[in-house]
């Protein structure tokens, strides 16, 4: 497709962004409640809604309430949650077994869901990170994660999620070979309707910090969490190898793959979109979160239109849905039009 500009005057920019009518015909992307998905913080107890410090606005709640939490969510529209679980240091351990336990946080809050919205879609995050001590993705042996072990855990897990009702299991890890064997023992459990959102490519992110903070990972003396995944996260110099991960994982049998964080690898999106059509997530971090939100409490962004500006410019670079902790308010603002 080629585009022949014209020249000034006959040709004026300006004449189509004049009227809010003329901007809409000519809008090329929108942003639809549909390509919304929410992460939810969980945590243990009764009638728990436990605001995360470095997360403004955002809650860890207990099983009991999550139905009654996302109500607002499921009414407007929102497709799909996805669940996150805090886990308190006392109760990790080495090898982050209650990740293995069928009846975990996450499994109680699926099971919850369903019963109560059963045409919400629940995403359960498949990783260790949340059950661990030294808060890796994956089991740690000689100093090292080790791919194997951790992708036996992550196949365990993925069976108890699906099986308490999760619709999409989501591996977070980065581990390889993962989606395949989280394919085939699905299969195998007669779980064919499960589907896989693969976190492609996720990079060894400095944005996450709040997230470990919601979710009980500030480990070690500092609290800084693990110092770095970069023996599985990717580098954030790199493209090209986003696109063989993408490839790797729809071979393997990824329904979807996302790319993480999202504002600053829009990059990422657009080439992943480009070159394979599949369907693409985006998932703007809680850091991204926090900032804007650190910004908007000192008065120097409009919460609103930096949130809704960010979520555009997802379905810009080529992003089919947005994991997003404004999704209820960016539903709110775009159902009340
Ligand atoms: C862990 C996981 C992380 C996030 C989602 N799943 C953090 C990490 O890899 O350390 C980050 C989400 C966010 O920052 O909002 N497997």
């Amino acid at each position: 497709m080629m585009h022949y500009a014209g020249s000034f005057p006959t040709t004026r920019m300006r004449r189509n962004r004049q009227d809010a009518w003329t901007r809409a015909l000519v809008a090329e992307n929108a942003l639809h409640v549909g390509d919304l998905i929410w992460p939810i913080f969980l945590t243990d107890g009764t009638g728990q809604r436990v605001e995360v410090p470095s997360m403004p606005g955002v809650l860890r709640v207990s099983p009991d309430v999550v139905a009654e939490h996302v109500a607002e969510a499921a009414s407007l529209g929102i497709p799909a949650v996805a669940l996150f679980p805090y886990t308190p240091m006392e109760a990790r351990d080495e090898d982050g077994t209650g990740a293995l336990d069928p009846d975990n946080l996450t499994c109680r809050a699926a099971r919850a869901l369903k019963a109560a919205h059963p045409g919400l879609g629940v995403i359960g995050d498949v990783a260790l990170d949340t059950y661990t001590t030294h808060a890796h993705d994956g089991v740690v042996r000689n100093g090292e994660v080790d791919n194997e072990e951790s992708v036996a855990a992550l196949v365990t897990m993925s069976v108890n999620y699906a099986k308490a009702g999760v619709d999409i299991v989501a591996p977070s890890d980065m581990m390889d070979g993962r989606i395949g064997t989280i394919r085939a023992a699905l299969d195998a459990e007669g779980l064919q309707r499960t589907r896989i959102m693969s976190y492609a490519a996720k990079y060894a992110s400095g944005f996450y910090a709040p997230f470990r903070d919601a979710i009980g990972s500030l480990t070690g003396p500092d609290r800084a969490g693990p110092k770095d995944k970069k023996t599985y996260q990717m580098d954030p110099a790199n493209t090209d190898e986003a696109l063989r991960e993408v490839a790797l994982d729809l071979a393997e049998g990824a329904d979807m793959v996302m790319v993480k964080p999202g504002l600053p690898y829009l990059d990422v999106v657009h080439r992943v979109r480009r070159e394979f059509g599949a369907p693409t997530f985006v998932y703007q971090v809680s850091g991204e979160y926090s900032m804007l939100m650190a910004a908007v409490e000192r008065g120097w962004l409009d919460h609103d239109r930096a949130m809704m500006e960010s979520l555009m410019c997802f379905k810009r670079a080529g992003a089919n849905g947005i994991l997003t902790y404004f999704a209820v308010q960016a539903a709110r603002l775009i159902k009340a039009g």
